[in-house]
């Protein structure tokens, strides 16, 4: 187990309805997307690996996402491109504790 794996959180999950998706800045800068899918929380970075378009404001349906630039969709889950396959969307590791969000971070 590693002892230095530090929780920060991030987001509460009230504050995300589902099918609609919030952004936060992380502590490192990072700007998140945070997804409410069927009530379960999912992190893609908000970069759209395209051309950097902000996924947090792209239409969802069920388990996808489609970025607001210029239409490509990823899995909320995954992040896998449904376009262009191998130009995924990042999928960040979180953890859901009751209504606390939280990023894992090494170090
Ligand atoms: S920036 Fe997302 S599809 Fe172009």
């Amino acid at each position: 187990m590693n002892t230095n794996t530090t929780r920060i959180k991030i987001a509460d999950k009230k504050d995300i309805p589902v099918g609609k998706a919030l952004v936060v800045k992380a502590p490192d800068g990072r700007n998140i997307a945070l997804f409410n899918v069927e009530g379960n929380i999912y992190a893609l970075n908000n970069s759209c690996p395209h051309m950097g378009g902000p996924l947090g404001e792209g239409d969802i349906e069920d388990c996808l996402v489609t970025c607001p630039w210029h239409g490509w969709q990823f899995d909320i889950k995954s992040g896998e491109c449904q376009n262009m396959p191998g130009d995924d969307a990042t999928s960040i590791p979180i953890i859901v504790q009751g209504d606390d969000i939280f990023l894992e971070s090494n170090g």
